[in-house]
C-alpha cells in the first residue's frame, strides 16, 4: 500500500508511519484521524479499542476530529431488544 501511495503524484510528500494503529505513536499532531471502511472492527477487544481512542486523542490538535467509518447492520425484520429475524 505504501508503494502504491509513493507511485502517485505527490505521494512522496505524505508521511507514513507503519505499526499497530492502536498503539503506534506517529510524530506530530493532526487535525483529523480517519479510520476507513470498518477498520475499527480489526480491534476485537474493548481494551484494544480504548487504547486506539487514547492514542488518537494524544495526537489530535485542539478541535481535531476522529472520524470512524463503519457499517451499521440492517435492522429490517427485527424489533428493539430482539435479535434479527431468521432469513430462512
Ligand atoms: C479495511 S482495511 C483498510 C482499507 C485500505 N486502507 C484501503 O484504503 O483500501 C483495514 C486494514 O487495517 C489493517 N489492520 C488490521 N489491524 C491493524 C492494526 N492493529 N494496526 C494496523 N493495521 C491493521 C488490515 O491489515 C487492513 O489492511
Amino acid at each position: 500500500m505504501v508503494a502504491a501511495l509513493r507511485a502517485k503524484p505527490g505521494g512522496e510528500d505524505i508521511g507514513v508511519t507503519i505499526g499497530d494503529f492502536a498503539t503506534t505513536k506517529p510524530d506530530g499532531m493532526f487535525s483529523v484521524a480517519y479510520l476507513v471502511f470498518n477498520t475499527i472492527m480489526n480491534l476485537t477487544t474493548q481494551a484494544a479499542q480504548v487504547a486506539c481512542f487514547r492514542n488518537v486523542a494524544a495526537h489530535l490538535e485542539p478541535g481535531g476530529c476522529f472520524l470512524i467509518e463503519v457499517g451499521v447492520p440492517s435492522c429490517s425484520g427485527s424489533r428493539p431488544g430482539r435479535p434479527s429475524a431468521p432469513t430462512t
